[in-house]
């Protein structure tokens, strides 16, 4: 049988009035959790500041009112309030964790705490229910558990583009050089047999092999887009400077690259993210800045690594970023975000981009072996 609460004020050394108006001092100032009594029938007997911020009833409109007006149209049909007094009736205390409903209708997660209270001859009074708003708690577990499902996300077509960027390039990239060489075979035998006026003949056939030329490069730029071989091979620092000066060549626009840090051992996975984030940032340069000048920066200081994407382009217009088909920058976040790094986007209209993330070593590095 649970102690009796006047069992329990007499285990210290204060006079039961002194104790009710502290107890009563107590309840009335919690804000962060409804306290409240009910009677031994389920109807609210006292209500504390707290139980009026998170179900949005003044103590006038509830009190003498049964605690079911909390729950759900589910729970009521399970009868689930007067299975949990009964529960704590017979156990003393009973724990629960659902959906409760506010005045307005509005639904919180709670986690509710009822204990049966007696008097000195065990005769049941009533209950304490103490309720608490875990809405907060609940909404950071569905974020994070959607942060841990789109890691997983990124890290399955990570591996399926460095998998269609090897096919591309030793299947299809293989038979493109093989093609050419027989063309150029052909090319030598044509050239003992035909006449002087079938070299058009011949002029067609180099342009097949000038075309064929062109779809190789083709090929291997769109294999590198998908998993450059060099940032397998040499690191992202080189990865840097090979996307830097495509970028150049391909758009015309000029790209500072300064690595400032020295070479960093970073594990796959942060070794990928910042490139991808550098990627995307110069996509969108080439797609919407109409910037003169671009420049790249790698750094690191103790404790992170920066990498910083500046243009001096037309800016981020107002709203561009809330676009709900546009991914481009909420994939940086996400990815520096997995890597308990933050991202930054600074703009002002007609003042070019600056996308800046700090990523702490810690998590970033190859751990050091023995
Ligand atoms: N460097 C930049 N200069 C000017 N505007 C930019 C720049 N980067 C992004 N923006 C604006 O921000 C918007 C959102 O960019 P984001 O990369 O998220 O999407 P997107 O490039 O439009 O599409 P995608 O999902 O293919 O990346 C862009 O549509 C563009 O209007
Ligand atoms: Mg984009």
């Amino acid at each position: 049988m649970p102690k009796s609460n006047s069992a329990l004020y007499r285990s210290c050394n204060l006079s039961d009035i002194q104790l009710s108006h502290r107890y009563r001092l107590l309840v009335e100032t919690v804000e962060d959790y409804a306290i409240f009594m009910l009677d031994a029938g389920g109807n609210v007997t006292s209500w504390n500041p707290g139980a009026e911020r998170a179900k949005g009833y003044p103590p006038e409109e509830i009190i003498g009112r049964h605690f079911s007006v909390f729950y759900t149209p589910d729970d009521l049909a399970t009868d689930k309030p007067a299975r949990l007094l009964a529960a704590a009736a017979l156990r003393g205390r009973v724990e629960d964790e659902g959906w409760r409903v506010r005045k307005d209708g509005s639904r919180f997660w709670a986690n509710v705490i009822i204990t049966a209270v007696h008097d000195e001859n065990g005769i049941l009074l009533g209950f304490a229910k103490i309720t608490r708003d875990l809405s907060e708690r609940q909404r950071l577990g569905e974020f994070e558990s959607a942060a841990a499902a789109s890691a997983l996300v990124h890290q399955a077509r990570e591996n399926e583009q460095k998998r269609i960027a090897r096919e591309l390039h030793d299947d299809l990239g293989q038979q493109i050089t093989a093609l050419k060489m027989a063309l150029a075979r052909h090319e030598t035998e044509l050239l003992q047999h035909v006449s002087e006026e079938a070299t058009g003949l011949l002029r067609s056939v180099r342009e097949i092999a000038d075309q064929m030329d062109t779809m190789a490069k083709s090929l291997r730029r769109v294999a590198a887009d998908l998993r450059p071989p060099v940032l397998d091979d040499l690191g992202l620092e080189a990865a840097l400077e090979w996307m830097t000066e495509a970028f150049e060549q391909r758009y015309s626009v000029p790209v500072r690259c300064d690595i400032q840090a020295l070479p960093l051992r970073l594990n796959d996975l942060a070794a990928i993210s910042l490139y991808r984030v550098a990627q995307e940032a110069l996509t969108n340069v080439a797609r919407h800045a109409r910037a003169n000048e671009v420049s790249v920066t790698l750094s690191a200081d103790e404790r992170h690594c920066h990498l910083r994407i500046h243009d001096d382009g037309v800016g981020l217009a107002e709203g561009s970023t809330l676009r709900g088909d546009a991914f481009g920058l909420l994939g940086m976040r996400e990815r520096i975000l997995q890597l308990g790094g933050v991202l930054s986007v600074q703009s002002t209209p007609g003042d070019g981009v600056t996308i800046a993330a700090h990523v702490p070593l810690a998590r970033i590095l190859v751990e050091a072996t023995p």
